[in-house]
């Protein structure tokens, strides 16, 4: 019997082959040799392991492994089964990276059922380097109307003034890190980073690390697409339809596609609580206006939730007030629908 055969020639390797009582109880060895191991990309780590030694010269046994690492990013396990011994995961390595492997065995060697093992574990703390608390501080990346990226920081007031903050980025298009092309400096001190172009690529994680010597490195991951500040929109006009209606229209002078920006318009009335009318096209059609006092608007825009999961707001455009406001015949949009109006 092919089990029988197993049996007698496994009999030497220790914990391969257990007999529990009625001798139907197999075991499996975890697996040997794991170890996870940083590659220079920041927190995209490599997962090694090998076959538990037990199952080295075994042809009857379909060996597969389950691995499962703690996903700090989600706050919980990311569990994943695969027939290879290696494996890359990201990890924040500002917490505890901790990785299970797990040896599953099945075919004729397991009777066709599937076989589990207990697990092997790596479990590493964050590199001690540095007093805690001496990272930099709001580290912040914003992407300016699709152009340009600029990363700025706040060093830590315990850290001396005479240290030298370095930032360091990975994303996949890179075989290691790479130190920042161009430092903002203000006040003598390293403060940011400039990204010219399209040197960081969107939809795609970049991880960056700010170290220095004598501080704990800030480890922190972003796709660029979700933080994009769009440019102050121009040539905002103000034109009066009739006594009901009045029509404001503006450009968008970006490069951020149109159909990702929505809009706020703001009416401010001297004195008053602005209005706050929203709109995902660069025109709206308004109450107009009954009151003698000084009326302006401004509009500001940010990126469509269809786009990005977050953004920023752009800066306001210049206002247009009442001197400037014309009354006109309005080719008014059949069906425009009146924005929404919500106070501060
Ligand atoms: C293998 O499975 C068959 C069918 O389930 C069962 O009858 C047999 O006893 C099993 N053999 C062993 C060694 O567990
Ligand atoms: C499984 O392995 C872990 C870590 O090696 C160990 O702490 C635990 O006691 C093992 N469990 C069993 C049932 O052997
Ligand atoms: C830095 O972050 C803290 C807390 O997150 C916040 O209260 C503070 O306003 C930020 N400072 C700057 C200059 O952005
Ligand atoms: C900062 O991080 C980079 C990239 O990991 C590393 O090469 C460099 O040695 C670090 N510098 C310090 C001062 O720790």
């Amino acid at each position: 019997m092919a089990f029988k055969s197993w049996l007698n020639h496994s009999a030497t390797v220790m914990l391969f082959l257990i007999c529990w009582g009625d001798c139907n109880g197999l075991t499996v060895d975890p697996p040997a040799d794991l170890s996870v191991f940083d590659n220079g990309r920041l927190g995209y780590l490599d997962i090694t392991w090998s076959p538990p030694s037990s199952l080295r010269y075994r042809t009857d046994c379909t060996t597969v492994y389950q691995l499962e690492y703690f996903n700090t990013y989600r706050g919980s396990w990311s569990t994943l089964r695969t027939g290879r011994r290696t494996y890359s995961a990201q990890f924040d390595l500002m917490k505890d990276i901790r990785v299970r492997v797990y040896t599953l065995l099945s075919g004729s060697c397991t009777n066709n059922s599937l076989l589990m093992s207990n697990y092997t574990e790596w479990i590493q703390k964050p590199p001690s380097t540095g007093v805690t608390g001496t990272e930099v501080h709001n580290f912040t990346c914003v992407y300016h109307n699709m152009e340009y990226v600029e990363c700025k920081w706040r060093k830590d007031p315990k850290t001396l003034a005479s240290a030298k903050l370095n930032l360091y980025f990975w994303h996949s298009g890179l075989d290691q890190a790479v130190e920042c092309p161009q430092y903002i400096v203000s006040d003598g001190v390293r403060s940011g980073c400039y990204f010219t172009g399209k040197s960081l690529p969107e939809f795609t994680n970049i991880n960056f690390c700010v170290n220095g010597s004598s501080q704990k490195p800030l480890f922190t991951l972003l796709q660029i697409q979700n933080h994009v500040k769009p440019a102050a929109a121009d040539n905002l006009y103000v034109q009066i339809c009739s006594d009901m209606q009045l029509e404001v229209h503006w450009e968008s002078p970006g490069r951020v596609p149109i159909h990702c920006l929505e809009w706020e318009v703001e009416h401010i009335i001297d004195g008053k609580t602005p209005l706050i009318y929203t709109s995902d096209k660069t025109r709206v059609t308004l109450p107009s206006i009954t009151t003698k006092e000084r009326s302006c608007f401004r509009v500001r825009s940010k990126l469509h939730k269809y786009c990005a999961d977050t953004g920023f707001w752009s800066e306001w455009s210049h206002p247009t007030c009442d001197p400037d406001i014309t009354t006109s015949f309005c080719n008014l949009l059949s069906g425009s629908p009146a924005a929404i109006t919500k106070p501060y």
